[in-house]
C-alpha cells in the first residue's frame, strides 16, 4: 500500500473535488467576499484554499498547518495571493498573528482538535473586529444508509473508534455551536449539508467512503489484511457501488462573528 501522507493527500483531493461548489457557494453567502484577509486553520495539502485563491485574487490567503509534510506539499502551488505556513494552534511559543484577518475558515479540522473551545477562546481574545468564522465538519447526526447493513455500522464504529484513539470527540463538528453561544459569538448560522449518493455521482462518492475506510484503518494501525477492513470495503465497492444503498454522511456548515 501506498506511503500515508501519500494516500491521505490524494483523499483530500477528492473529498475538494466532490465538495468545492458548495462549499464554496456557502462561504459567499457567509461573507467571504467581503474579507480581504483570510486564514485558513488545518489547511492539510491545501488544495482547497489554493481553489479559493484562484477564485477570489483579490483577498489575501494564509493557510497553516501543524504537518510540516503538508506545508512543504501545499507550497508546491504558488499563487501570489496565498501562503502556507507551519504552525501548531496550540504552540505557546508560536508567535503568529491571528489579528491580522477578518476571515477564518476551519474545514475538516475540528475533527482533528481535541480541545475546539480553545480555539474559539484564542479568537476570542485574538481576533480582528470584525471577523467572520466559518466550520465545515462532519456531522453525525445525518450519518446513515438505507436499508440497513451491517458494514455501515461497522464503518462508523472505524472512524469513531479513531477520533477515540486520538482523543478526539467524533461530535466536534455538531457540538461547535453550543460552544459559539457560550462565547457569545454573534450572527451564528447552521446548514447541514451531508454528502449523499444523491447529490454526489455514485462513483465518486464510492471512491470517497472507500479511501475514507482505508485512511481511517491505516491511522488506527490495521494491514492491509485486517478482514473488517475488507468486509467494510467489499461492501461499498460491490453492495454500494450497484446502487442498492442510500448513504448519507454528514455535513455540518456554521458560520458565525465578532462584531
Ligand atoms: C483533514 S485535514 C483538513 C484539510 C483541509 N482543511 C481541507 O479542507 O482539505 C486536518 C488538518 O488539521 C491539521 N491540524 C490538526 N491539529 C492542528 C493544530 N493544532 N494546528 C494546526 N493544524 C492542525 C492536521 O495536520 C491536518 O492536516
Amino acid at each position: 500500500m501506498q506511503n500515508i501522507d501519500q494516500f491521505v493527500d490524494d483523499h483530500l483531493d477528492l473529498q475538494v473535488r466532490i465538495s468545492y461548489p458548495q462549499h464554496h457557494d456557502f462561504l459567499i453567502r457567509h461573507g467571504l467576499g467581503l474579507c480581504s484577509h483570510v486564514l485558513d486553520v488545518g489547511t492539510g495539502n491545501g488544495t482547497f484554499v489554493s481553489r479559493l485563491a484562484q477564485d477570489h485574487p483579490h483577498i489575501q490567503f494564509v493557510g497553516i498547518d501543524k504537518r510540516k509534510q503538508y506545508i512543504e506539499i501545499s507550497k508546491k502551488v504558488t499563487r501570489e495571493n496565498l501562503s502556507t505556513e507551519h504552525i501548531d494552534m496550540f504552540s505557546r511559543a508560536s508567535t503568529f498573528d491571528f489579528s491580522r484577518f477578518d476571515g477564518v475558515l476551519m474545514r475538516y479540522f475540528l475533527l482533528h482538535v481535541d480541545n475546539a473551545r480553545k480555539i474559539f477562546d484564542l479568537f476570542k481574545i485574538k481576533s480582528l473586529r470584525p471577523s467572520k468564522f466559518w466550520i465545515i465538519d462532519l456531522d453525525w447526526s445525518v450519518f446513515t444508509c438505507e436499508p440497513h447493513h451491517d458494514s455501515f455500522i461497522k464503518l462508523t464504529k472505524l472512524v469513531k473508534a479513531f477520533c477515540s484513539k486520538i482523543s478526539v470527540h467524533s461530535s466536534a463538528g455538531q457540538n461547535v455551536l453550543p460552544i459559539l453561544q457560550e462565547l457569545n459569538y454573534q450572527n451564528i448560522y447552521v446548514e447541514h449539508l451531508p454528502f449523499s449518493s444523491q447529490k454526489i455521482a455514485l462513483e465518486d462518492f464510492a471512491l470517497y467512503l472507500k479511501q475514507e475506510v482505508q485512511c481511517y484503518s491505516m491511522m488506527m494501525g490495521k494491514d492491509v489484511n485486517d478482514p473488517e477492513t475488507i468486509e467494510i470495503i467489499r461492501f461499498v465497492d460491490e453492495d454500494f457501488r450497484s446502487g442498492g444503498y442510500h448513504i448519507s454522511y454528514g455535513m455540518v456548515l456554521i458560520s458565525a462573528e465578532l462584531e
